[in-house]
């Protein structure tokens, strides 16, 4: 091709970059002449072959021609990323899709795992399919105790079943370590429960077990429930025991948290008590020491559980349980 060759190759390919009229046209014309076979490339290819003292000369108009059609392409919108061209207006504003929210029920234990946290619990872990040992035997449980009963409790076989509680992981942190132990452990449970408002079959507990060489009271539990209460529901929220019985702990308790929304004075919330029930707690019993290979004498703790729903349904309002299932973004948009 000779130079006056190539300045007329040049208006034409200029002519036809600017009769493009649609983003087809221009990246055909794109890869016709700077593709990576195009011919803008093909000449620069070629160049070995233009006799020498005509190449710099050549080279130049080439380099030229490469540019303005580069610069035609750019102006008709052509993309320049390789050989793909961008068929977007990426002057456009973006769309926001919004940010996720974490779900109510991980707030929860976030929360209480960081309460805890301040005051030396760690979180241990366990699975949701348990042994009857660790569900039951272990802790205490009698071998006819009605939560054994098929009707309350999913079986896979004679051993095997999905945990009721969050306790069988007391049992196994106090297998695999020594005293001093403060863990709690937030997971998954499940009991053959019709679902409604309060009930569902699946659901969330949240274990704690503190256990040391030295004298663990009642005294001890009351004051880390009532830090707990307060930082998790707000000031002026506290806590009271009301005598129960668990197969795990003696003494075993309920535990009240004052009503956060009338501060005890009597509400609908509380039905006018004051108090609504969040846990099931104690001093772990010395059988269950027993089944763990401690020492029931030299070791004393305590042991507290909580649902994580009723805390997330008191905390933030939530009337029916269902509706933390059913991932129905107006409602856990409403956390953002
Ligand atoms: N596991 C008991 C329940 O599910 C609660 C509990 C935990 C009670 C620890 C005492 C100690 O009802």
């Amino acid at each position: 091709m000779t130079l006056a060759e190539l300045e007329n190759a040049k208006a034409e390919s200029l002519k036809e970059i600017a009769a493009a009229n649609d983003a087809a046209a221009v990246e055909a014309l794109r890869v016709k002449y700077v593709g990576r076979n195009g011919s803008i490339p093909a000449l620069i290819k070629a160049m070995k072959d233009v006799p020498k003292e005509e190449r710099p000369a050549f080279g130049k108009a080439v380099q030229a021609w490469r540019a303005e059609v580069e610069a035609a392409l750019a102006a008709k919108g052509a993309g320049s990323v390789g050989e793909k061209s961008v068929d977007a207006d990426l002057t456009l504003p973006g769309r926001w899709w919004g940010l996720g929210v974490k779900h109510p029920l991980s707030r929860v234990i976030e929360e209480t795992a960081a309460i805890f946290g301040r005051l030396g619990f760690t979180v241990a872990d366990g699975p949701e399919l348990e042994t009857k040992f660790n569900n039951f035997t272990a802790l205490n449980t009698p071998a006819h105790h009605p939560s054994m009963d098929r009707s309350d409790t999913f079986w896979f076989g004679e051993d095997c079943l999905l945990r009721t509680q969050t306790s069988p992981v007391q049992i196994r942190t106090m297998m695999a370590n020594k005293p001093p132990i403060r863990v709690i452990c937030p997971g998954r449970t499940y009991r053959r429960d019709t679902t409604d408002a309060t009930h569902s079959a699946n659901f969330h507990q949240i274990e704690g077990l503190y256990v040391d060489t030295k004298p663990v009271s009642l005294a001890d539990l009351k004051s880390v429930l009532a830090y707990f209460a307060k930082e998790m529901m707000g000031d002026g929220v506290t806590v009271r025991f009301r005598p129960h019985f668990f197969p795990f702990t003696e003494p075993s308790v309920e535990v009240d948290f004052t009503c956060h929304v009338c501060k005890g004075k009597g509400c609908n919330v509380c039905k006018q008590s004051g108090w609504i029930e969040v846990a099931g707690a104690g001093m772990v019993d010395p059988r269950v020491f027993g089944h763990v290979g401690y020492d029931a004498e030299k070791v004393s703790g305590y042991a507290f559980g909580f649902g994580v729903e009723r805390i997330a349904m008191i905390k933030y309002g939530i009337p029916d349980i269902r509706w933390l299932y059913e991932n129905d973004v107006r409602f856990l948009s409403q956390l953002a």
